[in-house]
């Protein structure tokens, strides 16, 4: 299934990064030549979504390789292990991130121990295969995504059969978020393709408001029938009957099945048990995180007071504390099913 809408573009010197700062009102990009620019556009959210922010970091491990050599510097093992280090550092939550870069590291350490990393050409082989690698990582997410998706949907119709569905969707986890069609929004996508979606409702979700500027966007630029909804609404559409599932992505899973996904995920898992509504977790397995045990060890990243404080550059109140705690965990007891690419945990 074609993608219409992609996060990145790749060469072998640098990457262009779509600004999500900037939608749905700009299509403009920011281009990473080191793995320290790629940390900023995580930092910063120029890229967000964790499967994203794995592949752009991956690439960004590969680029401190490249520029290094260019300056006809030898690849070391600590020039990678300290790119990892500042990349792991830009966001803490999503583990897709630290999954990456460990996988890229894995690549390196590996070529070191090797006889190869004593050849002429060495900075060129490891070159070679850490592009190699940044590339693996980036198509096989496009393909878990298709994966997860199906059975998402297959279970959704199997389980809960209707002619149609409404379903409530929070953040934004398709094209932008991921290497492929997406987590949730791309079960959301396959059930449309097979005429199931009556109507999606998209949570804005406040502060950096993913929802509405880029869940409505990309699903308006697929023709998916899409409503805005704002947050605090979520009950009063439950209570009215118009939510038959909802689906959310995830940026760390703990091994007992719990989910750390952004803020708001847990009151709308809270709010469809209480309505008897199924709640769908979509995610692929680089966002398990089995040596945490439980979601109470899972660190959640707390962003700047600035993002609650203003709206698109708007101060819109007063000077007064703020907590932006960026995402939140969901209980497993409040998870109907989890779908990743290998399995469907119930
Ligand atoms: O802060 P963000 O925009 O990076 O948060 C993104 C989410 O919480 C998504 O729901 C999650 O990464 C799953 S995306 C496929």
């Amino acid at each position: 299934m074609k993608t219409n809408l992609s996060f990145i573009k790749t060469a072998r010197d640098k990457i262009q990064l779509l600004n999500q700062k900037l939608l749905p009102h700009k299509l403009d990009y920011v281009t990473c030549n080191n793995g320290n620019d790629v940390a900023k556009a995580i930092k910063e959210m120029v890229v967000r979504g964790a499967p994203a922010i794995g592949i752009s970091a991956a690439y960004g491990m590969y680029l401190t390789g490249w520029e290094a050599s260019k300056k006809n510097k030898k690849l070391t093992p600590e020039l990678f292990k300290k790119q990892k280090q500042l990349l792991d550092a830009a966001r803490p939550t999503a583990v897709n991130l630290m999954w990456a870069t460990h996988e890229m590291l894995l690549v390196a350490n590996a070529f070191f121990a090797s006889e190869a990393a004593k050849a002429k050409d060495a900075n060129l082989k490891l070159l070679l295969k850490l592009y190699e690698k940044a590339l693996e990582i980036h198509n096989d997410d496009a393909e878990r995504c298709l994966a997860m998706s199906n059975n998402a949907v297959k279970y959704l119709v199997t389980k809960y059969p209707k002619e149609k569905y409404n379903i409530l969707t929070h953040c934004n986890t398709g094209s932008l978020a991921t290497g492929g069609i997406g987590t949730a929004l791309g079960a959301i996508r396959l059930l449309h393709e097979k005429g199931k979606i009556n109507m999606v409702y998209a949570d804005e979700t406040r502060p950096y408001l993913q929802g509405a500027r880029l869940t409505a966007f990309e699903l308006q630029k697929e023709k998916i029938p899409v409503t805005l909804t704002v947050d605090s609404q979520a009950a009063y559409l439950m209570q009215k009957r118009l939510v038959d599932a909802v689906f959310v992505g995830a940026d760390r899973i703990a091994a007992n099945g719990d989910v750390a996904n952004k803020i708001g995920t847990y009151g709308l898992s809270v709010l469809a048990k209480a309505h008897r509504i199924p709640f769908f977790v979509v995610a692929p397995k680089s966002t398990f995180d089995n040596s945490i045990e439980n979601g109470d060890k899972i660190v959640v990243e707390e962003r700047s007071p600035l993002e609650v404080l203003e709206i698109a550059g708007r101060v819109i109140a007063p000077k007064v504390p703020v907590v932006n705690y960026s995402f939140d965990v969901t209980p497993q007891a409040n998870i109907t099913a989890i779908f990743s690419e290998d399995d469907t945990l119930e």
